[in-house]
């Protein structure tokens, strides 16, 4: 509950709006969740559990071995010894839990470290770590529209703050801004269209803005145009903060591809990271400046009401990061040229696939329905493919998302190739 809810909840509760839709013959309210769960039961809807390990290429599910196609843990760091035997000796040594929540409880040594280390490679100042990406996301948005107050000398307003988000923002993202009128205090730009941005802007002057945007979209793959992004904020005095959940230690070495688009993001003034994909944990991270990040803790309040990642998951962070950018940069070298090649396969083949070769590799393939019946089709073959359905993709464009993950074999890519083909003229693939 926000302080707002909390002070609206002492309002007296208004009159009870008709509700012929919700209301039984007896007046009794109606739920539908019969109906609504048992659509979802005809669409095959439900969430799977593995017998064994999870989010590894191979997985046993129901009784059946499957390749999975579904992780999106793509490196799969988490099963390698080295990095398990580095969370159980963490575990041991700093236990499973912090005991509450930041601010209160405080944190431990290997979240100190993992911090340093994401600002380390980031060229940051501070870091706050969150219990996941998205609580990173929704904590920030509320920081930055928040007002705090606890004496006459320790008081900060953000309520005027006006965000612009790029249209094709992350869920989470759009969903803290819920509460943030559209229009008011809420604006947005055409996907990836630096123009536009400078647009809006325009119309803003005089305002405190925060412009917000993605690095690597999870749907399509596109990378914003970073630099350009960043220009036109730095022109118009707005703050800026990109969401790298996806691109996160995968691209921003100079040898590697979107250099110059990452190179943008660095002069960003705030960056989220989050530890499910290529570290392979699960939890997420803000860097930003030294004061902004300091003010955060207390206007955060995914960082004031709960739990942020435990130490052993704090440390196996910090040793996969240094991993992938010190010990063996080359496990993301080898991975791009395995994407790359399992995105030459497909296009040789004649599929229509998302314009940019980032880690994404996907395929619209039309009306939810049609979505279904394909990830159906693969599984009863023996392939978890997973299909996004609206809203995690556009409404009538399920699309197939395919993250290759590096311990896939030459055996499970050529599988699925077979099966595309198979499935071609059934699906209109
Ligand atoms: C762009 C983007 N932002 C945020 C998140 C949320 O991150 P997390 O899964 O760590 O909560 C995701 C997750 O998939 C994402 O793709």
């Amino acid at each position: 509950m926000t302080l707002d809810a909390r002070e609206q909840a002492a309002a007296p509760i208004p009159a009870a709006e008709k509700a012929e839709e919700t209301a039984s013959s007896s007046g009794a309210p109606q739920w539908h969740f019969d109906q609504f769960a048992e659509g979802l039961r005809q669409f095959g809807i439900g969430v799977p559990f593995s017998e064994g390990m999870s989010g590894v290429p191979e997985v046993t599910m129901q009784g059946r071995q499957l390749v999975n196609f579904a992780p999106v843990n793509f490196l799969n760091l988490h099963s390698r010894p080295d990095v398990m035997d580095t969370f159980t000796d963490a575990a041991r040594r700093y236990g499973l839990a912090t005991g509450g929540a930041r601010i209160s409880q405080g944190v431990t040594r290997p979240h100190i470290d993992m911090e340093a280390e994401l600002c380390r490679i980031l060229g940051k100042e501070r870091a706050i770590g969150y219990a996941t990406g998205m609580l990173a996301n929704i904590g920030f948005i509320h920081a930055m529209s928040n007002k705090q107050a606890w004496s006459d000398d320790m008081r900060i307003d953000l309520t005027d703050v006006v965000f612009v988000f790029d249209r094709d923002n992350h869920w989470s993202l759009w969903k803290a801004a819920e509460k943030l009128e559209y229009g008011r205090r809420l604006f947005s730009f055409k996907h990836n269209n630096p123009e536009h941005l400078e647009q809006v802007l325009q119309r803003l002057r005089g305002k405190r803005v925060v412009v917000v945007f993605e690095s690597v979209y999870s749907i399509d793959g596109s990378v914003a145009p970073m630099h350009d992004l960043v220009d036109v904020c730095e022109k118009y005095g707005a703050l800026s903060f990109v969401d790298d959940a996806n691109g996160f230690l995968v691209y921003g070495a100079q040898h590697r591809p979107f250099a110059k688009e990452y190179a943008g993001m660095y002069r960003a003034t705030f960056i989220m990271i989050s530890l499910k994909k290529s570290v392979g944990l699960e939890g997420g991270l803000i860097v930003g400046p030294r004061d902004a990040m300091y003010s955060m803790e207390a206007l955060n309040m995914a960082s004031v009401f709960t739990a942020q990642v435990q130490p052993p998951t704090a440390a196996t962070a910090a040793y996969v990061m240094r991993l992938l950018t010190q010990q063996e940069p080359e496990i993301i070298d080898n991975y791009l040229a395995r994407v790359a090649y399992f995105r030459q396969r497909l296009i040789d083949e004649g599929f229509e696939l998302n314009p940019t070769p980032s880690i994404m590799t996907s395929i619209d393939v039309g009306p939810e329905p049609v979505g279904n019946a394909i990830k159906e089709a693969f599984l009863e073959r023996g392939y978890r493919i997973p299909v996004y359905l609206f809203p995690a993709a556009r409404k009538n464009h399920a699309t197939m998302r395919l993250i290759l993950n590096a311990t896939h074999t030459d055996e499970h890519i050529d599988g699925f190739i077979s099966l595309m083909r198979e499935f071609r003229s059934k699906f209109g693939l």
